[in-house]
């Protein structure tokens, strides 16, 4: 079996610099993790999650799929948001879409790719939702990057709508959702301001009323 003979190469390059720097890196990361943050985020191999922000291996949960996507049914979702809410007390869960998406894209198009339509299908219901919006863009650029960016809020407030968050809120855990997107034009993120860390911030209809345990 082939070994891909430069990735290993690459990781025992990068693990003897690590252990130059620190002698007891790998011991110390091996003992446990205490991230603050859950990233949840698009598989596109140019958005590295803990690149961008600048944080170390132990510093960063991360989840991605294809198009940064928080289904409310979706197990994979739940169970990342379960570890990083309830086990390791995250104190913030960032969904961060970015321009130029495929996924997204895909979503706004009538090709059939065939399976992966039915996982981009709640992009297609953000689309419907927001058609006037979306419909006074000036061009095909400026639509995608709406549509990108009413993904993530959608997203945002698919956490928020969960019992984990909303059993945590009422367990007196504060925990921020934030909705961010990156430019990879620019290699810059962008806040698109929806910190939500309450019910309060929910539409009433998605409010859990969580018994005192
Ligand atoms: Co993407």
């Amino acid at each position: 079996m082939r070994r891909l003979k430069p990735l290993f190469d690459n990781n025992r390059e990068w693990a003897s610099k690590k252990k130059q720097q620190n002698p007891h890196y790998f011991q110390n990361l091996a003992k446990g993790q205490n991230p603050k943050y859950l990233w949840i985020g698009c598989s596109d191999s140019r958005v590295p999650a803990n690149e961008i922000i600048g944080l170390e291996p132990g510093e960063l949960l991360v989840h991605r799929n294809v198009a940064n996507l928080f289904p409310h049914t979706d197990l994979n979702c739940l169970s990342v948001l379960e570890f990083g809410v309830r086990m390791l007390k995250v104190e913030h869960v960032i969904v961060c879409g970015h321009y130029g998406c495929s996924g997204v894209q895909s979503a706004m198009e009538d090709h059939h790719l065939g399976l992966i339509d039915n996982w981009l299908r709640s992009i297609r219901d953000t689309h419907a939702q927001s058609k006037q919006e979306l419909a006074t863009c000036p061009d095909a650029k400026a639509k995608h990057n709406r549509l990108v960016e009413l993904n993530v809020l959608q997203q945002v407030y698919n956490v928020c709508h969960t019992t984990i968050v909303q059993e945590a809120w009422a367990e007196g855990h504060s925990v921020c959702i934030h909705g961010w997107v990156y430019d990879m034009e620019s290699g810059e993120l962008h806040d698109l301001k929806s910190c939500i860390s309450s019910p309060e911030q929910l539409e009433e209809v998605y409010r859990i009323q969580v018994p005192p345990s």
